[in-house]
């Protein structure tokens, strides 16, 4: 919370936050599910980790501590541990490191969804190559994937149900703590990719009862590629061997020792090489930035701009993508030519993306009402691009 003279705190979302994000000077940037916007938190964060590098030259001792307080910020962020936080260089890299460990033998089945990111989708079928059998799961028409639909093909041969909280496609919210518990009842384990949903919803890894969570730092979490989480849930650790490792991920990486494969006893076991520093350093001051701002804050506050964004795209006879019953920051709208509609709406200034048939719009901490204004303009005057209107 930010105290300003003389009134009551102020939430740090909405105008309170917005000077920190210089973009909005120029453009309506509704495209967080892509990238965070640049915050000068994070640039400067960059510019400490330059001038450190300047001064101290490699300054080895600090680098891994800052490893260690993004492991941290992150655990803060999903209620976990940070013993039971890998850093990572990507979700790829994470979920890969949750299938090396899994036995395929006894449990050869591995469920996704259809609305993975298609890394999931492909890292589990690479299983394949050592017996794995894989799953899909469909969504229904309406665009919702009912838990139950979960529970049709997990079974007791199944060894990972790998879902997604938030959809990339559609914005669809998943019931992640149900297939947890789908998973759970048959013996099975649940990782959620939590992508699209860290940073704008709020994610506790108790509650959910997910074994693995992972998300990177790009989209809400307001950093830059090339760093992500796993979060191992505790009880796990010891019967989870990974085999796609690194001497990150020893015991005790200073003894360099080259003779035996010997995991550490925390979730550092799925960390890897080299920790990808800089990046470290502008995940905990995108993290550290929503952490202030507070995740059910900035929950609320995209919900509030959302409602009015599809009453608007109502009034305009939109057709929305997704599901209205449950949805996160994203809104996704049907348009006969997406491509054509992003470059429109670029002309206008207005920064969103694409995915299959679908404009996708996401709103974060920093955006206003002003925004969903321009967003709505924008799609008035390009009209002949929305399917349906
Ligand atoms: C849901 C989801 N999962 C995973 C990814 C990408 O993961 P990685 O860090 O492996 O590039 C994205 C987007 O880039 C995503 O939206």
């Amino acid at each position: 919370m930010t105290t300003l003279r003389g009134s009551e705190p102020q939430a740090l979302v909405g105008a309170a936050v917005r000077g920190r994000f210089p973009i909005f000077e120029h453009t309506t940037y509704v495209n967080s599910c892509s990238q965070g916007a640049l915050s000068t938190d994070v640039r400067e964060a960059y510019e400490a980790y330059l001038a450190g590098w300047d001064e101290h030259g490699a300054e080895w001792e600090h680098w891994v501590e800052r490893a260690e307080a993004a492991r941290a910020a992150f655990a803060r962020l999903v209620g976990a541990r940070a013993d039971e936080v890998a850093v990572v260089t990507s979700v790829s890299q994470a979920v890969s490191g949750v299938v090396s460990a899994l036995d395929l033998r006894s449990r050869p089945r591995i469920v996704v969804s259809e609305f993975e990111f298609p890394t999931v989708g492909q890292i589990a079928h690479a299983q394949e190559l050592r017996g794995a059998e894989v799953v899909h799961v469909t969504p229904e028409a309406d665009g919702t994937i009912p838990p139950e639909r979960f529970a049709e093909v997990v079974d007791e041969r199944t060894a990972l149900v790998c879902c997604t909280a938030v959809s990339y496609r559609t914005g669809y919210r998943l019931d992640v703590g149900e297939v947890a518990r789908i998973a759970h009842d048959a013996g099975a384990l649940c990782l959620a990719d939590s992508y699209q949903a860290a940073g704008s919803v709020p994610l506790d890894v108790g509650g959910l009862g997910v074994d693995f969570l992972t998300a990177g730092t790009v989209k809400y979490l307001l950093a830059s590629a090339g760093l992500a989480f796993l979060y191992v849930r505790g009880g796990l650790l010891e019967e989870l061997r990974p085999t796609q490792t690194g001497w990150f991920a020893d015991e005790d990486i200073f003894e360099m020792q080259i003779a035996r494969y010997r995991p550490h006893t925390s979730a550092r076991r799925f960390d890897s090489g080299t920790p990808p520093v800089p990046n470290i350093y502008a995940g905990i001051a995108g993290i550290e930035l929503v952490l202030s701002a507070g995740v059910e804050a900035v929950a609320t506050h995209v919900r509030g701009l959302n409602e009015r964004l599809l009453t608007g795209l109502d009034e305009l006879g939109a057709t929305v993508a997704t599901p209205r019953s449950s949805y996160g920051a994203l809104v996704c709208v049907a348009s006969t030519d997406p491509h054509a509609l992003v470059a429109a709406l670029g002309e206008e200034r207005i920064v969103t993306s694409s995915r299959d048939r679908n404009l996708r719009i996401s709103l974060h901490l920093y955006n206003v009402e002003d925004d969903v204004d321009r967003v709505l303009e924008g799609l008035a005057s390009n009209r002949t691009l929305l399917a349906g209107a």
